[in-house]
């Protein structure tokens, strides 16, 4: 039997995100607007910190990890890590986060290595905004990434979209029309405030409430949500193949549902994605032998784990942006 991570407020954690890199080829406006500033410091965790990470989670019974970034597929070994995470059986799900530049070119051999699901950010999808947002003329290049992404075989691919007010928030019916005929789960996040981000924060936040009334005056249906699920209400239509998925972390009772831990690039576990330091795991994923340790220091720390964030009070804790820990 694997024991089951359960936290103070018995909440149960299936599900972990690993952050395999902080490096990233895109300038988000709200994540990296002036790039990514490399630290000569830093040492990202090699394929064995990785795979001994992967052993431990599995071995408290995670079921889906998500690789995350920067940007996860900028590593050299990313086939070999998604290789290396599937080989714990208990680990049904695989997912990448990714800005989707290399997909066209690489979907086919990162499902061959055991990858289960994509996620890809597209925040516009008209090419000339897309510059805009990321900083990269890259539109085209991350559609074909999605058709190659399906052609590959994935049977449902996830997109999300930060909700940005005079940005995309009046863009739905184009939105909807492009997920038509397309078995996309498109999610609006709502932006959420990090250090480096107060002004844009202020300029741009708009709640996924809106969104969501758009939603149901035209049809659509909130789907029941099931154990694994990540924290998006999500709304479906008849006459579309695709869905909609709203992610609102500001509203109440959001962290209820939390079933997610997080391991950075660094090695460091991260309890919530706002307000703390993170607790190194380094030491203990040296040698094979630390194994059981490892498990006992995550298990012992998630006792920690506070019942909500403390967004609503304009404290975003040390997060200065989100490519270290990856959304
Ligand atoms: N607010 C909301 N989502 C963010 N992401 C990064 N920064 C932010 C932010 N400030 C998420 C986006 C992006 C993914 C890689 O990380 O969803 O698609
Ligand atoms: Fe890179 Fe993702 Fe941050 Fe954009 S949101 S800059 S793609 S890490």
């Amino acid at each position: 039997m694997v024991s089951q991570l359960t936290d103070a407020f018995d909440r149960k954690f299936y599900y972990l995100r690993l952050s395999i890199t902080d490096v990233c080829n895109f300038r988000c406006n709200y994540c990296l607007p002036d790039g990514y500033k490399p630290n000569s410091n830093k040492r990202f965790l090699t394929l064995d910190e990785i795979k001994r990470v992967g052993r431990g989670f599995a071995g408290l019974g995670t079921e889906k990890v998500r690789l995350t970034g920067g940007e996860p597929t900028l590593r050299r070994d990313f086939v070999d890590i998604v290789a290396a995470i599937r080989e714990n059986s208990a680990i049904k799900t695989l997912a990448v986060t990714t800005n989707g530049y290399r997909m066209a070119r690489d979907i086919q051999s990162w499902k061959d290595a055991g990858l289960t699901s994509v996620n890809v950010s597209v925040d516009s999808l008209d090419a000339r905004q897309f510059h805009a947002i990321t900083g990269q003329d890259k539109f085209r290049q991350v559609m074909e990434g999605i058709d190659a992404g399906f052609a590959a075989g994935f049977k449902k691919i996830k997109v999300n979209t930060v909700l940005m007010r005079d940005v995309n928030d009046r863009s739905l019916a184009t939105f909807l029309d492009w997920i038509k005929h397309r078995p996309i789960q498109l999610r609006f996040i709502e932006l959420m405030e990090t250090g480096e981000g107060t002004d844009l924060f202020r300029k741009h936040h708009v709640s996924g409430e809106v969104i969501r009334q758009q939603l149901l005056e035209r049809g659509w249906q909130q789907a029941i949500r099931s154990r694994s699920d990540g924290p998006a209400q999500v709304f479906s239509h008849p006459d579309y193949q695709g869905e909609i998925g709203l992610i609102m972390p500001y509203e109440k009772d959001f962290c209820l549902s939390c079933n997610r831990l997080r391991v950075s690039a660094v090695g460091h576990l991260h309890l919530c994605l706002f307000g703390e330091q993170g607790i190194s795991l380094r030491d203990l994923l040296e040698e094979d032998s630390q194994l059981e340790a490892l498990k006992d220091r995550i298990q012992e720390k998630l006792q920690t784990k506070k019942q909500t964030h403390f967004l609503h009070q304009g404290n975003s804790g040390i997060t200065q942006n989100l490519s270290f820990i990856g959304g």
